[in-house]
Formats: structure tokens, C-alpha cells, sequence
């Protein structure tokens, strides 16, 4: 199949490279110079706990008119760089490509929608955590579902065979029949665990070993559930908390997209995750403090990245 992953951080590339080792054309987009020269001569290096993978067979670009219609395009670029990253790769779909998104957050499937057309958009999520090391170079930190799903509902003939690729080639997949439920389930672990691990400077699995932390988690995760309840959405696990906890245990020794954002002073997802469940508490009328001061935090380190480290 040919694959093209829209931005090559460290989620693109673990499936960008395990697609690629299972013999599929791929190929990674991302504007970060270094790291695409560093692909395309070295290839893409995989540590994980037990073993170093190396992926050759990969081939790295840093814009999608360099490269033309795939039958599949993976997103996976900051959900704050959706809209934008979507009007640039259109070239790269033709009558009968898929676009997944499996990014953190809330509005990218719409916004996708909005500039792909809403035919080719298909919604998923994925519970791996990865980090990318330097260019060329990820850490694959703990291993999760990958959960796809039309946005109809339903089960399709291309659900089934993109589950089934992803299958055989070593990336665990289960088909939804419920798309706005699975990405609010995903929400609620991004609001359980980024915002709290970026202001801690704590590894996922550390949230859980201190009560003030779990505590916290807890909160921020039922307001969020307060809010989704009031829109009528229905999750697709039975305990969004005991499910959050197990993600941070699973991934234990990950650092979140978000502690990885602060520490290398990017801008983080805080407004379409923890921000995004404040814009819709404050519409709805619940009380959602414990989200409103997250935000608030984060938001403040992202303004003060520049300052010395005597003034922050
Ligand atoms: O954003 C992340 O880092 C990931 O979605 C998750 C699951 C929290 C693992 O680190």
C-alpha cells in the first residue's frame, strides 16, 4: 500500500516505520529539515525496551508536493496545525484515498472534513506512546490499541481491509462503530495525563504512584465526563478513569506529547484537549475548575518559554 504520514514526529514515525518494515511504500512528511535528511541517509531508528529496529526502506520529504496520491495518508501533525497541514497535503488525495486521523484532541476529524471532504476522512485513536529522540531516532515507550472507525458508523469493506493491514503488520487494530465516542474516550486520557505530567515534569506512569497527582486525574477526568454526558456522548469503555489509569501504567515510562512539547518549548495541545472540555463547560453551564486551571498553567508556560530562567 502506499502511505504517506502527515508529520513525522514520534508517533508518525513508529507507524510510518512499522508500515514501512511490514513492505508498504512509505512515506514521512515533516518539515523539520534535519530529521528528513537524517531518514532519507540513515533511515529511521526504533528503540524499544528489548530490542533497536531499524527501518531502511523509508523515504522522507519535507513538503507533499514532493510526493503524489497515496491510498492512505496518516495525520499525525499537532492538532493545532489540522487545518493548515490538510489544504497543503490535497495533492496527495486521489478518488479513493483514505485520510486517518489518530491525532490527540477535539475538532481535527471536522476540520479534515472541511478541506479533504468528508468521504475520504476516517477517525481513530491509538494508545501507543513514543518520543522521538533526535533526527531519525524515536523511542517506543509503551504499546497500546489502535482503535479505527468510519464515521458513519458501520463496518466497510476499507474498515475491515485497513484494520486487517495494520494487523499483519504488527500494530494491534480494532474496528468502532462509534467515531465521536472512541475520540472522546481519548480525550478524556489526554485530559487525565498530558496537562498534569507537562506542569510535573512527571512520566506517565508516576500520576498514579502519588495520590495528589491520581487525585487530580481523577477530577479533570470527571469533569470531562460531565461534559461529554451532556452531549449525549457515549463511551466506549465502562470507566474512563480506571481506563486512563491503565493507559498511564501501560505507558509508564513514556513522557506525554505535551511534557515532550514543554520540554522543547513548542506549542502544546492544550486548547483542543484540557481547553477544549473548559470552552464546552463554560457553553454548557458545569463547573469545570480543575480543567480551567490546567489550561491556565500550561497556557502561562507556553507564554514564558523565552523568559531567562531567573524571570519564569
Ligand atoms: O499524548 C500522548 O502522549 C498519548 O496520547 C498518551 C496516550 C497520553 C501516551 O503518552
Amino acid at each position: 500500500m502506499k502511505i504517506a504520514i502527515l508529520g513525522a514526529g514520534a508517533m508518525g514515525c513508529l507507524y510510518g516505520g512499522t508500515l514501512a518494515e511490514a513492505g508498504h511504500e512509505v512515506v514521512l512528511i515533516d518539515v523539520w529539515k534535519e530529521h528528513v535528511e537524517a531518514l532519507n541517509t540513515s533511515g529511521l531508528q526504533i528503540e524499544e525496551p528489548d530490542r533497536i529496529r531499524r527501518i531502511e526502506n523509508i523515504r522522507a520529504v519535507t513538503h507533499p508536493s514532493e510526493t503524489g496520491a497515496v491510498e492512505l495518508v496518516i495525520v499525525f501533525v499537532k492538532a493545532t496545525l489540522t487545518e493548515q497541514a490538510a489544504r497543503e497535503a490535497f495533492c496527495l488525495v486521489g478518488e479513493e484515498t483514505m485520510v486517518l486521523t489518530l491525532q490527540n484532541g477535539l475538532g481535527n476529524v471536522e476540520k479534515l472534513n472541511s478541506v479533504m471532504g468528508l468521504s475520504h476522512v476516517i477517525a481513530g485513536t491509538t494508545g501507543h506512546g513514543s518520543t522521538l529522540l533526535g533526527p531519525g531516532r524515536i523511542r517506543h515507550a509503551g504499546t497500546g490499541e489502535t482503535v479505527i472507525g468510519e464515521q458513519s458508523g458501520g463496518r466497510s469493506e476499507r474498515i475491515a481491509a485497513l484494520a486487517s493491514t495494520f494487523n499483519h503488520a504488527g500494530i494491534a487494530t480494532k474496528i468502532s462503530e462509534n467515531v465521536m465516542g472512541l475520540i472522546w474516550t481519548k480525550l478524556i486520557v489526554n485530559v487525565g495525563i498530558n496537562a498534569l505530567t507537562a506542569v510535573t515534569g512527571m512520566r506517565n506512569g508516576q500520576l498514579v504512584d502519588y495520590p495528589e497527582t491520581e487525585s487530580l486525574m481523577r477530577a479533570a477526568i470527571d469533569e470531562a465526563c460531565a461534559v461529554a454526558r451532556s452531549k449525549g456522548i457515549c463511551f466506549e469503555v465502562a470507566d474512563p478513569f480506571e481506563h486512563t489509569r491503565n493507559i498511564a501504567k501501560k505507558t509508564a515510562e513514556n513522557r506525554s506529547s505535551m511534557l515532550q512539547d514543554v520540554m522543547a518549548k513548542r506549542r502544546t495541545e492544550i486548547s483542543v484537549i484540557n481547553g477544549a472540555i473548559v470552552e464546552l463547560g463554560e457553553k454548557l453551564g458545569i463547573a469545570v475548575p480543575v480543567n480551567a486551571v490546567l489550561t491556565k498553567l500550561i497556557t502561562v508556560r507556553e507564554k514564558t518559554y523565552n523568559l531567562s530562567d531567573g524571570a519564569a
